[in-house]
């Protein structure tokens, strides 16, 4: 071993001893006299330390010859530090160095390795094996590491088994673009990267493997943004001979272990909410619970009332700003621009400020008195000081830009504090939704999920009414997992398929494998996965899974370390059957 000791655990009873470390140089202060080394490894930092007039004089000279990010070896013997630093676990020793051998230099880094850089993210993206060294970076992947050892954990004792599947597939319908991977063996044939092992997980279960489980990658050709990658992994679960409940309490079990072993807290069971009662409370399916503010409709008050705005919408619907009637001008123009943003949509903000002297001051006053504003800010339940934010318009499109500004409203008045963790299942979510594009109903979690049987009546005459027995795991706002009860009745899968549109010879040609095995004993089953670079990202209290990640891709699907996606010679193409039509312009 190179060295005796890691950078991270020498300690004041360690004083005496003759130590080895290794590591790479963090810092060297050069204050004439007295030469302190920061020399730091995966466990930590350890200070050595070099003296005029004590120290060998050719060790002095080395030393200083020494740069950034050097490896070294440094041999010395543990002494107390005079001027101790409760901030660092080794704070309260020094090594007084007797040698230095350099293991390997290295050139300066383009950017400082420390907690605070002062890289760019695209620099630092360039140079991921330093970033890596950074702490923030290593603290994330430990998380990671203790995240997937106690899943593993849990999943063992209630007996999971981990089965990988294949990468190299067919294409599986869960709703993104497919990467693909042309097959040299087969010219003109491609296999696709699975964007879930859904279709192996339920052939698993018609094989008997009750319980199954599975870190997995998956991968998903479709736009980045913070909280999603190209290749990204879930723990991906299927159970067999179990109902929904039983699946939702399984996993919150999951969801609970891991709060607790990992960050001490003891979360309090899940509630439930309708996907409907979802979107009619929040306007999203993901609703972030850590504040109220809630959505109350207004159609029955504010219609009718000669406002052409709210008489022409299909939804009138507000929410109310606990102690915002202060506001000014200046920053309710603000939230007006905010709503008006391209990204959130909205026409227009009408507000209602309920004044600390019981007065009403609004956007609409010449439409609505007091009393009227009175019965809206009772339906609020406003306090005085209270500010109500109402929208209208197409309801779908007015809840999801409500839900917009709710969330920054929560935001402004700090009631997002990432550490407050608050988790519930969405269920009932509904089976299909329509898709303008084209004109048929696709399925909202994947074609496999199973309708309600209070709505199978429904599947023929009115699609779009059907509910699922499919659910997410939802915290703080971010769907973290979902799942669902899986159809496992080949003519209930039939009858889907063509809701779907799929002509019975499509249906055969894309997922006929597991039609077939479903004709020979599937069990009742279901399933969940989540989100593991989500939970691991969650868990720290971040929003960005970048992190989380140890070589993730830009916002452009990019590799810039290695420099991926790359073009591949003619000789390969050629092998391949392929040609370039387009390319790339740099
Ligand atoms: P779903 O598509 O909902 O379900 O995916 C499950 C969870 O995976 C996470 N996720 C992602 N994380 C990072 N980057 C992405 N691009 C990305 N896409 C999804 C989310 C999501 O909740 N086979 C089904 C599960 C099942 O029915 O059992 C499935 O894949 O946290």
């Amino acid at each position: 071993m190179l060295r005796t000791h890691t950078c991270g655990e020498l300690r004041l009873n360690d004083t005496g001893k003759t130590v080895t470390l290794s590591g790479w140089v963090q810092r060297i202060r050069d204050k004439g006299g007295l030469i302190w080394i920061d020399l730091r490894d995966r466990y930590g930092i350890t200070q050595l330390l070099l003296e005029e007039g004590r120290s060998p004089a050719e060790l002095i000279a080395d030393a200083r010859k020494l740069g950034r990010e050097f490896v070294i070896q440094a041999r010395g013997k543990v002494i107390e530090r005079v001027s101790k630093n409760p901030k660092m676990a080794t704070g309260d020793i020094e090594i007084d160095l007797a040698e230095i051998t350099v293991l390997n230099r290295s050139k300066t880094p383009p950017f400082t390795i420390e907690n605070e850089t002062d890289g760019g993210e695209e620099l630092r993206m360039k140079y991921r094996y330093l970033d890596l060294r950074r702490n923030p970076l290593k603290e994330s992947l430990l998380l990671r590491h203790k995240l997937s050892l106690e899943t593993r954990k849990y999943l063992d004792n209630q007996e999971f088994v981990e089965i990988e599947t294949p990468y190299l597939i067919k294409s599986t319908p869960e709703g993104a673009r497919d990467f693909v991977v042309p097959s040299r063996m087969n010219p003109g044939e491609f296999y696709a990267l699975p964007q879930s092992p859904q279709t192996f997980k339920q052939l698993l279960m018609v094989a008997g493997y009750d319980r199954y489980y599975q870190l997995v990658k998956c991968f998903r050709d479709e736009d980045l943004r913070a909280d999603r990658q190209p290749e990204f992994t879930q723990i991906d679960c299927e159970m067999s001979f179990v109902e929904q409940e039983d699946i939702l309490n399984t996993f919150e079990g999951l969801i609970r272990y891991l709060f607790k072993e990992i960050k001490g807290l003891e979360l309090p069971a899940f509630p439930r909410l309708p996907f409907d009662e979802a979107m009619r409370l929040y306007g999203s399916d993901k609703p972030d619970i850590r504040f109220g503010m809630t959505f109350v409709e207004l159609n029955d008050v504010a219609q009718g009332k000669g406002f052409k705005v709210f008489d022409d919408a299909e939804l009138v619907v507000g929410i109310n700003a606990p102690g915002c009637a202060g506001y000014s001008r200046k920053q309710l123009d603000k939230l007006t621009d905010f709503v008006k943003r391209p990204q959130v949509g909205a026409k227009g903000l009408v507000y209602v400020k309920y004044n600390e002297d019981g007065s009403f001051k609004s956007s609409v006053d010449k439409f609505f008195d007091a009393e009227a504003l009175k019965s809206w800010a009772g339906k609020f339940e406003a306090k005085p000081g209270d500010l109500m934010l109402i929208l209208s318009g197409d309801a779908d499109a007015v809840r999801r830009q409500l839900n917009e500004l709710r969330l920054e409203m929560g935001t402004r008045l700090g009631l997002r504090d990432p550490q407050n963790y608050k988790a519930l299942w969405v269920v009932d979510f509904p089976l299909l939704e329509w898709n303008e594009d084209d004109q048929r109903y696709h399925a909202m979690h994947h074609p496999f999920t199973s309708p309600k049987p209070e709505d199978l009546d429904l599947l023929e005459t009115d699609p779009g009414k059907v509910h699922a027995n499919a659910y997410d795991l939802v915290i703080n706002g971010v769907e973290i997992g979902g799942g669902s009860i899986r159809i496992h009745d080949r003519e209930l899968q039939k009858r889907m398929f063509k809701a779907l549109g799929f002509s019975e010879e499509a249906a055969q040609e894309q997922f006929g494998f597991l039609m077939n095995a479903f004709e020979y004993g599937a069990p009742p089953h279901g399933g969940i996965a989540f989100g593991f670079d989500r939970l691991a990202a969650m868990f720290a209290g971040k929003d960005s899974i970048r992190d989380f990640i140890a070589f993730p891709k830009n916002n452009n699907g990019r590799d810039v370390m290695i420099d991926s996606p790359s073009v591949i010679s003619p000789e390969q193409l050629d092998e391949l059957g392929l040609k370039v039509v387009k390319k790339r312009e740099k």
